[in-house]
């Protein structure tokens, strides 16, 4: 078990077991976009580790860029969703893939979809490590490649935190309810 902050944590999905599913997103990914030059567009901060275990996978002429959005507080999506970084990169005439870490609500990335929607991209395909089937409240987001779909319930480790912390831990934690 760990502790972070006042909630505690017990183990949910190993590192081994990320690494052998991130493989296999990579392996279609390489398939699927052969003889393409993608850019991965990652969204900060939780997509970070996958984003490098999956780009380091990559075996077709890919780019990489970065956005950051923000709606969560505590273990409780806060709804507003804002962009803290701009999307500076061109992304003219590129196909995306957007790399998530967890998609919860489908708000964040309805908001991402509609910032992409302005720019003239090829396409938009969205690679999430996490999926919350139950918490989804928004139509139209297709996930295109899903790691695990996941209950209900809130989880750190592997880029995702809990107000900031734990986002350093190699496996996925769940929160034991009290
Ligand atoms: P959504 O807008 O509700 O889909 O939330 C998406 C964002 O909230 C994700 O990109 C995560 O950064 C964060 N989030 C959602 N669920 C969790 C969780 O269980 N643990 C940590 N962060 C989460
Ligand atoms: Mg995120």
């Amino acid at each position: 078990m760990i502790r972070i902050l006042d909630r505690n944590f017990v183990p949910y999905i190993s590192a081994s077991e990320i690494q052998h599913r991130v493989k296999e997103i990579a392996d279609k990914i390489n398939v699927d976009f052969a003889g393409e030059s993608p850019i991965f567009l990652g969204v900060l901060n939780g997509a970070f580790m996958f984003f490098s275990d999956l780009v380091k996978q990559i075996t077709i002429p890919s780019q990489v860029a970065f956005i950051k959005i923000s709606s969560y507080q505590g273990t409780q999506s806060s709804g507003k969703i804002t962009a803290k970084v701009e999307l500076t990169d061109d992304l003219t005439g590129k196909r995306i893939i957007v790399v998530e870490d967890i998609v919860d609500t489908g708000r964040s990335m309805e908001y991402l979809l509609s910032i992409l929607a302005e720019k003239q991209v090829a396409s938009v395909t969205i690679a999430s490590l996490l999926q919350k089937p139950e918490a989804l409240e928004v139509d139209g987001i297709p996930l295109d490649y899903v790691g695990f779909s996941i209950q209900n319930q809130f989880v750190i480790g592997y880029g995702l935190d809990y107000n900031g912390f734990g986002r350093n831990l190699p496996g996925i934690y769940v929160v034991k309810e009290i």
